[in-house]
């Protein structure tokens, strides 16, 4: 699915096709439609559909928007409601939503609930059996507290073929449905038993503390050492991130996130106090879970052993990395992978090799003090790349040298801001010893290999230009503070996406005057989201300014945003108002010079009033 299906909606769905049932007037004029207006009660026409820009505007009332707008004022809906049905109507699959029919979200919350089910006897054996007495004995001797069991719900499947099977029975639990959560496995003759054996059990929550799966870990040695959820309808592990939902508050507290690799790790992090600690679920860290963890922080730190971190930092080679050019969505285990990211999700991603031989969990046992200067010595993935890529090279070794500018080269050009591109190539040149110019001429080279697909890809980096809408509600979310008082004069009704106008008022809310747009963002409906952080990217990179200028800047595009409107609007009325006269329809152009008048005064309150096209607004109500 297209990243933006709010506008993929609006495109399929149309909207005269969507106005025209609550409209039995709405009949077209020249490239317009016009009808009686649904929202207020006339006798002459003054609503009007523009199929160009898929808006509508009465010139009665005033009211105005896209597709979602007249859908939310019509049946009278929230914006969720809007999106989730008219996405329905185009057969749009919405990601955020994982359910359109109410059906499919009943079977996912049936094995979110058989999930926790499981998650009650697991940890009722673990605290409360004889049988989780080993269990108990193997967490003590790791030094997890009571307290650590409790929070993160740790239990203790038993050993036996169907311990769970039966407690399923006795509840009258469906066991097909069970197996379908990944609970119970299918015996060949028909039946289940329990996938989970003798295993410690670690649950595993969704983004709002539902437990989804498990990682269950044998006690001593054994393989698997972690059994895990397979997929399921709710079980995902490239999207899942361990403990995100214990985390977050943490991580937005301290505008970080530590990224460790184990669960074991994540634990030892929160009892000694350090909650901004997480897990991917033992693969390399994929985009959603970039994508997830960033609403809470931008700044990610990777601490990984090092081993990890060599792998890191091996570049794959031009070939596969054209493939990975290519597909959009790969699990991205490596630096250039990283680098992408911190493009594509303007997340900042640093990385800390342990010491060696050492994983977070008995590191942070040992030494807690110590924790902090470590997630502290973290670098930016480029620096630490080029560090671990320069290390061993002799700099009397030309041709080693040449390869290591060649395997880098396409890393930098994903760097978008060009004086961080020159400070990087200006520090691989100095490790290398080379003149920075041959670096540059090297990174062109590798340039024109990687993008194979034109003129279109050739230069990756640059925005498409925002429109004055997002523009202006690029500044208003940057710099909701100094903006305040630009927002609070913002004329929803003339704001052509619904999602604007959504945004328009959580940015005012009192309430939520206090966050930083990172943190308002993350309360946002995925797919305001994702539309408010598309506004922000396309808007970074952008030179520092005063506050000053921030806020000439804002009132410049507020004023421009309201010309542009109104002088389309004037433009539609005239035309109309030609037509009319042109036909001697003296009814009908008495209604338009009212119309004219009314535009004309809901401007006037605007301060400053539209000087130029204010003007032209009185003409006619003379003529
Ligand atoms: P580790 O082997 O580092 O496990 O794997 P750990 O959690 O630190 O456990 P201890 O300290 O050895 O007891 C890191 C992560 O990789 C995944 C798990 O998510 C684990 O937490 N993993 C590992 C698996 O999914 N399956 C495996 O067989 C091993
Ligand atoms: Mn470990």
């Amino acid at each position: 699915m297209a990243r933006d299906a709010v506008s993929e909606v609006r495109d399929r769905i149309g909207i005269v096709d969507l106005v025209q049932p609550y409209v039995p007037s709405l009949k077209r004029a020249g490239r317009s439609y016009k009808g009686l207006c649904p929202f207020h009660q006339e006798k002459t026409p003054s609503f009007v559909v523009f199929p160009d820009s898929e808006n509508f505007h009465c010139f009665g009332c005033g009211k105005g928007g896209d597709i979602f707008t007249f859908y939310m004022l019509a049946e009278h809906v929230e914006f969720r409601e809007a999106l989730r049905e008219l996405a329905q109507r185009a057969g749009i699959e919405l990601e955020s939503m994982p359910a359109t029919a109410p059906k499919h979200d009943e079977h996912r919350l049936k094995l979110i609930e058989l999930n926790g089910q499981a998650q009650t006897f697991f940890a009722h054996v673990l605290t409360k059996s004889r049988a989780g007495e080993v269990a108990r004995q193997e967490l003590t001797r790791r030094g997890v507290s009571d307290e650590m069991i409790q929070r993160f719900g740790l239990g203790y499947a038993p050993s036996g073929w169907d311990n769970l099977a039966r407690y399923f029975s006795d509840k009258q639990i469906d066991l097909a449905q069970a197996h379908e959560a990944g609970l119970l496995q299918e015996r060949d003759n028909g039946g289940y038993y329990d996938r989970f054996r003798e295993r410690l059990m670690f649950p595993i929550h969704d983004r709002d503390g539902n437990t989804v799966g498990f990682g269950g870990r044998v006690i001593g040695d054994g393989v698997p050492k972690y059994l895990n959820t397979p997929q399921t309808p709710v079980f995902d592990k490239s999207s899942l991130v361990f403990a995100y939902d214990l985390a977050r508050d943490a991580i937005r507290n301290a505008d970080e996130v530590v990224i460790v690799e184990g669960y074991m790790d994540v634990i030892a992090a929160h009892q000694l106090g350090y909650e901004n600690v997480v897990a991917a679920m033992g693969t390399a860290i994929t985009e959603p879970q970039v994508s997830l963890l960033k609403r809470a922080s931008k700044r990610l730190v990777l601490a990984l052993d090092a081993d990890a971190a060599g792998q890191m930092a091996t570049l794959r080679s031009l070939d596969t990395l054209r493939e990975t050019l290519d597909a959009d969505e790969v699990p991205v285990p490596d630096a250039f992978g990283m680098v992408r990211f911190e493009r594509k999700l303007s997340a900042e991603i640093a990385i800390v090799t342990l010491p060696e031989g050492k994983d977070p969990d008995e590191l942070i046992r040992k030494s807690p003090e110590r924790w902090p200067e470590i997630v502290k010595s973290a670098r930016p993935v480029l620096d630490f790349t080029i560090d671990v890529l320069t290390r061993d090279i002799d700099r009397s070794d030309a041709r080693a040298k040449s390869a290591a500018v060649q395997r880098i080269a396409p890393l930098f050009q994903q760097i978008p801001d060009r004086i961080v591109q020159g400070h990087y190539i200006n520090q691989l040149a100095k490790r290398l010893d080379l003149d920075e110019r041959l670096v540059l001429s090297e990174i062109r080279r590798a340039r024109l290999k990687t993008t194979p697909k034109g003129p279109a890809s050739q230069q990756p980096v640059k925005p498409a230009r925002q429109s004055t809408e997002d523009h202006l509600f690029a500044l208003l979310l940057r710099h909701r503070d100094l903006t305040h008082e630009v927002a609070m004069r913002v004329p929803a009704d003339d704001l052509g996406d619904t999602r604007n106008r959504e945004l328009l008022r959580y940015i005012v809310d009192p309430d939520l005057a206090g966050l930083t747009p990172e943190q308002l963002i993350a309360g946002l409906d995925d797919e305001l989201a994702d539309h408010a952080e598309a506004t922000l990217a396309a808007h970074e990179g952008r030179p520092e300014q005063f506050p000053g200028q921030i806020q000439r800047e804002a009132n410049e595009v507020l004023d421009r945003l309201r010309a542009e409107r109104y002088r389309f609007l004037l433009r539609q009325l005239q035309q109309h108002l030609l037509a009319a006269e042109q036909e001697k329809d003296r009814e009908m152009v008495d209604a338009l010079r009212q119309q004219l008048n009314t535009l004309a005064q809901r401007h006037a309150q605007y301060d400053p009033p539209l000087s130029p096209y204010f003007k032209d607004l009185r003409t006619p109500q003379h003529g």
